[in-house]
């Protein structure tokens, strides 16, 4: 269950090209359990039916100020009661019109009365979104308070290339749960690692494991939507990036080292979710191994991969909270204990790998969670991203204490 679940979202569309994309935006807020608004300008009327937005919204759709309203205000009483509102597309003259606080149509006028946090999302003709007067009108609402989301660069409808496109409606519903999300973690800067380490043997082998990433991308999510400045290292997965996030992408256990260490220092929180190789092999083919048939098989010869997160824990400062994640098959508290004090690590948290739901590949987990003093805290089964939640819940209640 998400955040918003129950909530009541104002959705404003305005005329642009992309308000086509606003028929997904609101089917994922529905989707994701939103009661939703809808107010469309007279030109937004002209790119999608009022019908759709009403059919999906369960709700009548406001367009114009003087229909009848059975009484009441309708622009009024949508606006008093939203959690959140958002503009998508918003058009250059909607921007102007909310930065100067004009109200000549039903949208302004509704959003002019909102006063839950707004979200804008700016979608238009490259050179009109560079203009001068909209950056000053987008600066205006931010210096407001205003929640603006920049928009994608690549190929317009109009054919231009730049930036000016609407973002994906998931990635304008991940804002929307970032602006109804307390931001807690504000001010903290946490690097999270994530994913498999992937050794070469050659230009087409290499060794790695079943870590999928999820964890530890729920994890920079979650701390990311807290409030945080997060940087997440992560190996080679199939996990889209958290918005937000700053996410660098390495293959091998030394590039992981090299990364971690390098943004280490900025952070005050550091998350080593990542199920690094222990071993690579000792050296990498420049060309690919051919066998040959007379060839039984062949040895691989290992050598260790450097621990990052021990590394880590021996040159962290005092201020800095380092957590490492052990995966284990058996004996889970005894060996996560034992990797607190070996590792030099403020918590650690475990996980049980080779279940149905938990560990590599799920999309579930439960997690053992244990202090340097040796006290466990259980994370019951739960999707990853609240598992992360609960997790950053432990982090920041040991943050506190050390006040
Ligand atoms: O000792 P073990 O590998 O079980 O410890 C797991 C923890 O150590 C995880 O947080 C993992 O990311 C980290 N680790 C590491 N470098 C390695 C191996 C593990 O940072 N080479």
């Amino acid at each position: 269950m998400t955040i918003l679940n129950q909530k009541q979202i104002l959705l404003g569309i305005t005329g642009g090209i992309a308000a086509y994309k606003s028929v997904e935006l609101l089917r994922l807020l529905k989707k994701a359990g939103a009661n939703v608004d809808v107010a469309m300008t007279a030109a937004a009327l002209r790119f999608v039916g009022k019908t759709t937005f009403e059919v999906l919204s369960e709700n009548p759709v406001i367009t114009d100020l003087w229909e009848d309203s059975h009484g009441s205000v309708a622009h009024i009483d949508v606006a008093a009661r939203c959690d959140a509102a958002v503009i998508a597309p918003a058009t250059a003259n909607c921007i102007a019109k909310l930065a100067h606080g004009l109200a000549d149509d039903a949208l302004t006028t509704t959003f002019l009365a909102v006063t839950a946090p707004i979200l804008i999302c700016p979608a238009m003709n490259t050179h009109m979104y560079e203009n001068i007067r909209v950056q000053r009108n987008l600066d205006i609402l931010e210096q407001d308070g205003v929640h603006i989301l920049d928009p994608d660069t690549g190929t317009l409808a109009c054919k231009t290339t730049g930036p000016g496109r609407l973002p994906d409606p998931w990635v304008i519903v991940d804002r929307i749960v970032h602006m109804l999300t307390a931001q807690d973690f504000a001010g903290r800067q946490v690097l999270v690692s994530a994913g498999p380490t992937l050794e070469p043997i050659d230009p087409v082998r290499f060794l790695s494991n079943h870590s999928s990433g999820k964890m530890g991308y729920a994890v920079a999510r979650a701390a990311e939507m807290r409030g945080a400045s997060v940087t997440l290292v992560t190996g080679p997965v199939n996990v889209t990036p958290p918005v937000g996030v700053n996410t660098v992408f390495v293959q091998t256990c030394n590039d992981m080292a090299e990364a971690m260490l390098a943004h280490m220092d900025a952070a005050d929180i550091i998350i080593q979710v990542a199920a690094v190789a222990d071993f690579r092999p000792d050296q990498q083919k420049n060309l690919k191994i051919k066998k040959t048939s007379d060839q039984d098989g062949m040895t691989l010869t290992l050598v260790q991969n450097p621990d990052i997160l021990k590394t880590m824990g021996d040159c962290k400062r005092p201020d800095q909270f380092l957590v490492g994640f052990a995966a284990e098959t058996h004996d889970l508290a005894a060996s996560a204990v034992k990797k607190i004090e070996k590792k030099h690590l403020d918590m650690i948290a475990a996980n049980r790998v080779g279940g149905e739901d938990t560990g590599f590949q799920t999309d579930t987990n439960k997690l053992s969670v244990f202090l340097k003093d040796g006290s466990q805290t259980d994370i019951p089964l739960m999707d990853k991203q609240a598992v992360a939640h609960s997790l950053l819940d432990i982090i920041l209640a040991q943050l506190e204490r050390r006040r």
